[in-house]
């Protein structure tokens, strides 16, 4: 430690602090403009100039580093004079129109005025100036109005330090130096990806939120988190009156760490649009009009025709599906409702086709159906192998934070199809993109631990301390035999042989190693063979149970996490534990008063074959769009014709609710209160920033209708929901709505033993006890490209929209993406006589759509790739009915499909 003197007071501060940051620790505030926290020292503004003894000059506090025994004065007659001065010269060419301008009462340039004590200006405001220069309004969420820039930049290093675009640059010199968004052609057309760190950033007016423009400053504020995806940001809404003005990135966010992207910082005006249904509806056929009716007749009527179909077709015929969009709260009264009220376990969850692969996986091999670190640890990540995902797009602000980790040099292996961003950024390379053909993914895998066996490469040390070894030896036999090498599955994966081998050797000997995996490893028929593949190769290389480490699924919605903890699978209760297990169902009997089913329930797609058939009649459908999200539309729009009685609970008449009788609308992120668990199984608070605009929470209307069907169901608040699933699931056993409050987050595992919750998992040893290997043999799909159908279709999503669009498509977002758009390899855009821009018609042996095309090389010859946002692009209709062994996830990313221009 540095011991020095600031204003006359001891201070003691590690080496390196600046000399801003050690006064700050004894409550002195230097004025400053171009420092902020969150970005490094640049030294541009000289508004924190201090004295110091024995020093010439006045050097900036910012960028002076302490050195023993300074003595340091903040404040002199000197300082005040060249400090007034500065900002004097600021002034004299700034706008002084401070009682209009938006930042009014939150501008730190008004601020630092006042603190340094402003009274005049003696440069008069006439001669050269700024203050005509024309504002850039194109970013529909932002304006920047560079008459009110001071040019610090802070705004050029969020971009580049923060967010790593590096979408701006100061221009020109001296006099002339200016903000430039890419090569000076607006924010719009630049490489901005919108994430509104630089606005956050900007100490003045220059780059404001146009909400904020035209509502004017907030006047309270809801500490809530972030409602679109699986990163679980934390967010402040600041709202005036119940008005929302704008959402702003918490600092001490244990996910963002004050970071956002363009969904959860700007694209929330879904959540109070003109389009959402505020009153239940009902109907007796799908083809008669909804009739608005109140709550009770809603419940009333849906009530009766799930009874009424039990009696007559048995208990088993009806079921329902939770929503990873809901709270875990939500989520937990719906599959208690079902397996309580319905008195079966039918109950399922969209989670099924995305992550179930990773339940099952993770499970099998480690103990527990979770990814192993927090988000922070990339930051210790030597090796960063990212697979089958696509993080700047779906995961934006993690994604921001692995890009810093390789801008300092971290080594970085991408295993997909598709040339996706993060191959090739600013001032990143990934070292390996092992571009292998779609559904080959589980022979690269073992490849992989191919190399590593074969060349000693093994972590035997972590083997033998912490495996299983009987499955080890079974699984090395196995994974040693040639045809698991590189060379042998190059000829069918595509991938170089050589390139693989070095991506091997650099996974297990380059460091700590971290893989990140999305829904590109789960959604194929050997979904789950990869994920258990995955898990083989940590533990080979003992590359798990350490910062830096470990196998992390990036989840797609925003509880995702939880939905699969709160018991929405057909086979598990809440906490993973399956319903056979009588201890475990005692336990749940007696808490619910009510005799389980000891029996496994229906899947999805279950439920939607037995419908074609007639056997199961009645679903329950919270906040999921089946319709256009699963496969095969076709066969879930016939299987849902076919049911007597569907209740949607959703924001919108999305898709699904073509097919329902009962429409009960569900609460915007913005009118819950609960928690959502992310990716890192971070359970963060959700609070209402304002009340239920449809009268009820949707807990409460699934409590009135469990209820109604016989089984009363009663809590006082979303609070009381959790203390009953923290006294019923160990790893939630510390968790309450107060504890969170205090601590902010906590990851589970949250017991008395950990009260702080798990950063890491499987530290010591793994929760299932010994790490168990399992071979994991290759098998291919049996949708093969052929003659008709030469091309392999992938999907995946884009940055600005979300899942089925449902949300993102009514807001300004779709100013980036208003369609789905093919992407095609110029070679075979070539001999189909395709160009970018040209319509085409996409058919596999489900069905046919039409998109526009772009020719694009990021695509391998023979794959196409598309998003599913849209739904007159409706991607979907397309997909087959191929899944998961283990899980049934259906095979979206293999689809075997021709590609003709139409016009
Ligand atoms: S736009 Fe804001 S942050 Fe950027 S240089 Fe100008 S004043 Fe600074
Ligand atoms: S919004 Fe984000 S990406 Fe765009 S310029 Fe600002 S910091 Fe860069
Ligand atoms: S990264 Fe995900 S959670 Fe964070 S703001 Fe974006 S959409 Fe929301
Ligand atoms: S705050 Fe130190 S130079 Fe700007």
């Amino acid at each position: 430690m540095i011991e020095l003197s600031i204003d006359g007071m001891s201070v003691r501060v590690p080496p390196g602090t600046s000399i801003m940051h050690a006064a700050k620790t004894v409550g002195v505030d230097i004025a400053k403009l171009c420092a902020t926290d969150s970005l490094k020292a640049f030294g541009s503004c000289r508004l924190c100039i201090v004295q110091v003894e024995g020093r010439r000059g006045l050097p900036a506090s910012c960028t002076t580093p302490v050195e023993p025994g300074m003595v340091v004065r903040t404040q002199t007659p000197q300082v005040a004079r060249v400090r007034r001065n500065v900002m004097e010269l600021y002034i004299s060419d700034h706008p002084l129109d401070c009682l209009t301008c938006a930042a009014n009462g939150d501008c730190e340039l008004q601020d630092m005025a006042g603190a340094v004590g402003l009274r005049e200006v003696r440069y008069g405001y006439d001669g050269a100036n700024h203050l005509v220069a024309e504002k850039d309004e194109s970013n529909p969420y932002f304006t920047f109005d560079p008459t009110k820039c001071i040019v610090c930049s802070r705004c050029v290093r969020a971009c580049d330090e923060i967010q790593g675009t590096f979408a701006l640059s100061i221009t020109d010199r001296g006099f002339a130096s200016k903000v430039s968004a890419g090569m000076n052609e607006g924010f719009l057309a630049s490489e901005c990806v919108s994430c509104g760190a630089c606005v956050q950033a900007c100490p003045t007016a220059t780059l404001t939120e146009k909400t904020v423009i035209e509502a004017g400053q907030p006047d309270r504020t809801v500490k809530t988190t972030c409602a679109y995806c699986g990163v679980g940001c934390s967010f402040e809404a600041q709202l005036k009156g119940n008005d929302v003005v704008r959402m702003v990135p918490a600092a001490d966010g244990g996910a963002n760490e004050g970071h956002s992207c363009v969904k959860g910082r700007f694209a929330w005006g879904y959540a109070t649009h003109a389009d959402r249904v505020l009153s239940p509806m009902v109907r007796e056929r799908i083809t008669d009009n909804w009739r608005q009716v109140s709550w009770d007749e809603a419940i009333d009527f849906a009530a009766t025709k799930f009874a009424s179909i039990q009696r007559r077709h048995g208990r088993d015929a009806i079921g329902g599906v939770s929503s990873s969009r809901c709270t875990n709260e939500e989520v937990y009264v719906v599959q208690k409702m079902i397996r309580a009220a319905f008195g079966n376990n039918n109950i399922d969850t969209c989670a099924r086709v995305c992550h179930s692969p990773t339940g099952y996986g993770l499970k099998q091999t480690f103990g527990t159906a979770a990814g192993t670190q927090d988000f922070k640890s990339v930051a210790h990540a030597d090796v960063i192998v990212v697979i089958g995902a696509n993080p700047t797009d779906a995961h934006p602000v993690f994604a921001a934070r692995m890009k810093r980790r390789l801008r300092q040099g971290a080594k970085l292996i991408v295993i997909d199809p598709r040339r996706i961003d993060l191959v090739r950024s600013p001032h990143i390379r990934a070292e390996h993109h092992l571009q292998l053909r779609p559904g080959t993914n589980v022979a690269v895998i073992n490849a992989l631990a191919h190399v590593i066996v074969t060349e000693g490469l093994m972590n035997d040390a972590f083997i033998d301390a912490r495996c299983d070894a009987r499955s080890y030896e079974q699984w090395k036999a196995f994974i040693a035999q040639p045809e698991q090498s590189p060379e042998a599955t190059e000829a069918y994966s595509g991938v170089p042989a050589a390139d693989l081998r070095a991506a091997a050797r650099l996974y297990a000997t380059g460091g700590n190693a971290a893989i990140y995996y999305g829904l590109g490893v789960t959604e194929h028929s050997q979904g789950s063979t990869m994920v258990l593949g995955i898990a083989n190769l940590a533990m080979v290389a003992g590359q798990i149970g350490r910062d830096g480490t470990g196998v992390n699924p990036l989840r797609g919605q925003n509880n995702v996490q939880g939905s699969c903890d709160m018991g929405s699978f057909p086979h598990e209760l809440p906490g993973y534990r399956h319903i056979s297990d009588d201890a475990t169902r005692n336990t749940f009997e007696q808490a619910w008063n009510v005799a389980l089913d000891p029996e496994p329930g229906l899947r999805i797609p279950n439920m939607l074959s037995l419908a074609l058939g007639g056997q199961f009649r009645g679903m329950f459908i919270q906040g999921e769009d089946l319709a256009q999200s699963d496969p095969n539309t076709l066969h879930v729009t016939s299987a849902l014709s076919a049911m007597e009685c569907v209740v949607v609970q959703d924001l919108f008449l999305n898709e699904t609710a073509k097919y329902a009788h009962v429409f009960l609308p569900g609460t915007a992120f913005l009118e819950k209160d609960g928690t959502f668990t992310n990716a890192e199984r971070r359970i963060n608070r959700v609070r209402p920033a304002m009340p239920p605009r449809t009268g009820l929470h949707e807990w409460e209307a699934v409590c009135r209708f469990a209820s109604a069907l016989g089984y009363p169901m009663h809590y006082e608040s979303a609070a009381h929901i959790m203390d009953e699933i923290a006294s019923l699931t160990p790893t939630f056993s510390g968790v309450s709505f107060d504890y969170l409050d205090q601590v902010g987050s906590v990851q589970w595992p949250c017991t008395a033993d950990s009260p702080l919750g798990t950063r890491i998992m499987h530290e010591q040893q793994f929760v299932r006890g010994r790490g168990r290997f399992l071979v994991t043999q290759y098998v291919p799909t049996e949708e093969r490209s052929t003659r008709k159908y030469p091309l392999l279709l992938t999907t995946g999503r884009i940055l600005s929209q979300y899942n089925v669009g449902t949300a993102t498509r009514r807001t300004a977002n779709t100013v980036w993406h208003p369609e789905d758009i093919l992407e095609i390899h110029p070679h075979d855009a070539e001999v189909r006589g395709i160009g970018t821009g040209d319509g085409v018609l996409l058919s596999s042996r489900k069905g046919d759509i039409t998109l526009h095309a772009q020719v694009s090389d990021r695509v391998p010859e023979g794959v196409v790739y598309t998003t599913f946002h849209h739904p007159e692009n409706a991607a979907n209709v397309v997909t087959t009915e191929f899944s998961d062994w283990a899980t049934n996830c259906p095979e979206y990313k293999v689809t075997a499909v021709e590609v003709q221009p139409v016009d």
